[in-house]
């Protein structure tokens, strides 16, 4: 696991727009695995820059995000459909037909699930997985002691993520309780895992993630199976790690292929 600590959030976000970028480049029909929350958005913020002033083109791009909540329509401005739409996809040129979000209101969830993994397959896979962190340590809406080898599932959420997120919704009894999310085998399965946390509320479970035992009590802690996952923290969330020092050090001791890739 690559562990690159930042001053703050907003140098965090820009550098993961520029890794995130890169990889469009590189590969213009890339597929891009996204997350939604609060995280993420100065991130998209850069990118829709990048596309604005620097001609950073999402035309051949095709995107897979993690999760959605069970039960919202896309036109439901708390739908993580939505959120993909207003926060980044109508101010790229990205064709929405190559965007995919998990559709929460399908009759059959469990075949939604099993469709799902099936459209990343055919797609090639994904290329670079972006990924948040819950408090409790979840990646995607996987919360603590789900199976590690998950593919594409339906969760009940927990009472902590409830608490987190309902208030965007008003009330806690007016969010849904239950998700479909990508399971931490398909979120394995990207070829590079990007995962952000920044703040002092994540302290705990980026030290159980980095450093801790692997551990279903701990979802993001997968990520040390992975042969390539890079976490960008700020100094608040990082301020737990046993190694930072020695993260640190590695950083600032990369040969010039190794830096920014
Ligand atoms: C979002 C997702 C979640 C969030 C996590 C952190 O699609 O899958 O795992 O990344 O709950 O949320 P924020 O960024 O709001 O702290």
């Amino acid at each position: 696991m690559e562990v690159l600590i930042r001053e703050n959030t907003e140098i965090g976000c820009l550098l993961g727009a520029k890794i995130i970028a890169r990889v469009v480049r590189e590969k213009p029909d890339a597929v891009l695995g996204l997350a939604t929350g609060r995280t993420p958005l100065r991130l998209y913020q850069e990118l829709i820059r990048l596309h604005r002033d620097e001609g950073l083109d999402f035309s051949r791009v095709t995107t897979f995000n993690l999760d959605e909540y069970v039960g919202l329509p896309a036109t439901h401005d708390q739908s993580y459909r939505w959120f993909m739409r207003e926060n980044f996809f109508r101010h790229i040129n990205i064709d929405q037909k190559r965007t995919h979000v998990p559709d929460g209101t399908a009759k059959d969830l469990h075949a939604e699930c099993r469709g799902y993994e099936q459209r990343i397959a055919d797609a090639g896979g994904i290329d670079i997985q972006l990924l948040g962190l819950g408090r409790n340590g979840h990646i995607g809406f996987n919360e603590p002691t789900g199976s590690l080898r998950s593919r594409t599932w339906i969760k009940i959420l927990s009472e902590q993520t409830l608490r987190d997120n309902s208030a965007v919704f008003g009330s806690f009894d007016s969010m849904p309780k239950h998700a479909i999310t990508m399971g931490i085998g398909t979120i394995l399965d990207a070829r590079r895992c990007l995962l952000l946390a920044f703040g002092p509320a994540k302290v705990r479970a980026v030290e159980h993630m980095v450093e801790g035992p692997l551990s279903a009590i701990c979802p993001g802690s997968a990520l040390q199976l992975h042969p390539r996952a890079t976490v960008i923290l700020d100094e608040n969330a990082a301020a737990g790690l046993r190694y930072a020092d020695h993260y640190r050090w590695i950083d600032q001791h990369k040969l010039d292929w190794q830096k920014h890739r």
